[in-house]
């Protein structure tokens, strides 16, 4: 029996932080054995808010890297860059005939960058989500692992395939956003306000590239109080993030041991920082040194974009050869 399909991709727009990690890569890791996996640097997408390239192949090489040294083996997995796969862009043609303006300007995303970004609202950041569905669709992918701000992304992915089947014929299957587990997965930033992101904040978000310093004083820096004052109390979402990355980071015991300080109101929030800063270097550490070391070896990342690209390019352009047959374009 064949694989299911599995996409997913990362924008190469900064350093990778522990919001990618276990929204999306740790995900990746765990599938690749089960299932057809596609995972790839958002290359172009990134050009719809970093329009300066200098800086973008040595992104495009720690994306790749990171992700290598989180598990992921490029001779299990389509490992790619999207640019390498022109036959997205078609099929993001296509779709953008079946997108309409006034879905794509309530999209949150979107109005989040004209904030961002008044100076360049350009065409590609209306149609990013169409791009996206474009990614996902073009290899017929069923399950896509991402965190939960891709949410509406992949609701509107599964209206573009529906639109474009009720159009042309049943080409295109309806993709899910993944986690194991139910919930989607959000790393809030470490001052409480708002997600670890790529771009902002960053002095309150943990990349996988920090030193071992820079994480003990992000860690001691995040946002803590004096403490419950009733027993069993619910907990503020801040503390509610320290004890998501405890969990993701630290042994059970340690976890139920802060867990029950908590509910017994006798929790002292240093002695848990402390302990959570220790795990989290030693949890860090070994990525970023892999990564570093592969993003050093030229040779290897370009044997790792090239089979990619191959493995992407095979399966791309046989969902287009069907694209266009459904759509009469194949003269
Ligand atoms: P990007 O590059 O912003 O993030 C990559 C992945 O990391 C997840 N993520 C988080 N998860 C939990 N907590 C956080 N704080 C956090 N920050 C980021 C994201 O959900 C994502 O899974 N549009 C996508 C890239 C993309 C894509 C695709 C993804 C382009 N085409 C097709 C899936 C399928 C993005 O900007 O991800």
């Amino acid at each position: 029996m064949s694989k299911e399909v599995v996409l997913s991709g990362i924008r190469p727009t900064g350093f990778l932080h522990l919001g990618n990690y276990f929204g999306a890569m740790r995900n990746y890791v765990r599938m690749q054995d089960e299932y057809n996996c596609y995972f790839f640097v958002a290359n172009w997408h990134a050009l719809t808010t970093h329009p300066d390239t200098r800086e973008l192949q040595n992104s495009v090489h720690r994306v790749i890297a990171e992700n290598v040294a989180c598990g992921l083996d490029p001779d299990k997995v389509a490992l790619y860059v999207q640019s390498d796969v022109p036959e997205i862009a078609e099929l993001y043609l296509y779709l953008n005939t079946m997108a309409y303006k006034g879905e794509l300007e309530k999209t949150t995303t979107f109005k989040d960058k004209v904030r961002q970004q008044p100076e360049n609202v350009n065409a590609g950041l209306l149609t990013y989500p169409v791009l996206m569905a474009a990614d996902i669709l073009i290899h017929r992918a069923l399950k896509v692992p991402v965190g939960k701000d891709q949410e509406q992304h992949l609701e509107m992915a599964r209206n573009f395939a529906e639109r474009f089947n009720h159009r042309y014929g049943d080409i295109l299957p309806s993709p899910q956003a993944f986690n194991f587990g139910n919930e989607l997965v959000k790393i809030m930033s470490l001052d409480g306000n708002g997600k670890m992101s790529k771009s902002e904040n960053q002095m309150n978000t943990l990349f996988l590239a920090d030193n071992d310093d820079l994480i003990r004083k992000k860690i001691m820096k995040a946002k803590t109080d004096s403490g419950p004052t009733e027993a069993n109390s619910v907990k503020p979402d801040y503390i509610e993030n320290i004890f998501t990355l405890l969990k993701l980071v630290s042994n059970e015991s340690v976890l139920q041991k802060f867990e029950a300080d908590f509910n017994g109101c006798s929790i002292r929030y240093g002695d848990l920082k402390k302990q959570l800063a220790e795990d989290m270097v030693n949890f860090i550490r070994p990525i970023r040194e892999k990564a570093a070391d592969i993003q050093n070896n030229k040779p290897l990342l370009s044997k790792i974009i090239h089979q990619g690209a191959e493995k992407a390019r095979a399966s791309a352009s046989a969902t287009l050869t069907e694209v266009r047959k459904a759509m009469r374009l194949n003269y």
